[in-house]
């Protein structure tokens, strides 16, 4: 292991009943990385990061992520992340701000900080013109941003995306890698 490695994957395996989802899957992400998982549907994906996510355990193999062992340091990994895909999270009758700043108060921020790094991210996301807006207003692409940036507010060192532009618009695609790039440049490792 060395400290330069945001994920260590090393042989895990992981069985349904008797089909095999993932089989002897092995792979490093350096920190700042942006890493892409490819295959088709059914390949083992989505699986795979549950495992890394501390959310499904491995039959076989480990993971590191950040050099914490996901079955056996699980709250220290769970400390190290954040996940979109599922925007569950968001309240629709409140509006993007004020997403944003209840989500940053959870975080430990005060209200100050909370309504400033709120208004970054919007920035980032090109919401600045819907702050007030309810998300009842919103499109599905914009909802996508904005669940992006609530992702954000805790200032996670990795990001994993899981199909983060399925379903958008290529000009909302291209958006969304945009702000994702612009995340790099700010020193997290995207998966
Ligand atoms: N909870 C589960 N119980 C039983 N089988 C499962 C479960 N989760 C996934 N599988 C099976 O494991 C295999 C891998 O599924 P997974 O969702 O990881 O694929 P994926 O690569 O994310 O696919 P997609 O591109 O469709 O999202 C599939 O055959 C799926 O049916
Ligand atoms: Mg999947």
């Amino acid at each position: 292991m060395t400290n330069d490695n945001a994920i260590e994957v090393v042989g895990i395996q992981k069985q349904f009943g008797t089909q095999v989802a993932v089989d002897d899957v092995s792979f490093t992400v350096g920190k700042g990385e942006v890493f892409g998982l490819l295959g088709p549907n059914g390949a083992g994906k989505t699986t795979t990061l549950r495992m890394i996510t501390t959310l499904l355990r491995q039959d076989q193999g480990h993971i590191l992520v950040n050099g914490f062992d996901t079955v056996t340091q699980a709250p220290r990994v769970r400390q190290q992340f954040a996940l979109t895909g599922q925007n569950a999270s968001i309240d629709q009758d409140l509006s993007a701000m004020e997403n944003l700043v209840i989500f940053g108060r959870l975080h430990g921020l005060t209200r100050a900080d909370a309504r400033s790094r709120a208004t970054e991210l919007l920035g980032d996301f090109d919401l600045t013109n819907s702050a007030s807006k309810s998300l009842d207003q919103f499109s599905g692409g914009m909802r996508r941003r904005l669940d992006l940036a609530v992702s954000l507010i805790g200032n996670p060192s990795i990001l994993f995306l899981d199909e983060p532009t399925t379903g958008l618009d290529p000009r909302t695609r291209t958006q969304m890698w945009t702000a994702i790039r612009r995340l790099v440049q700010h020193g997290t490792t995207v998966y």
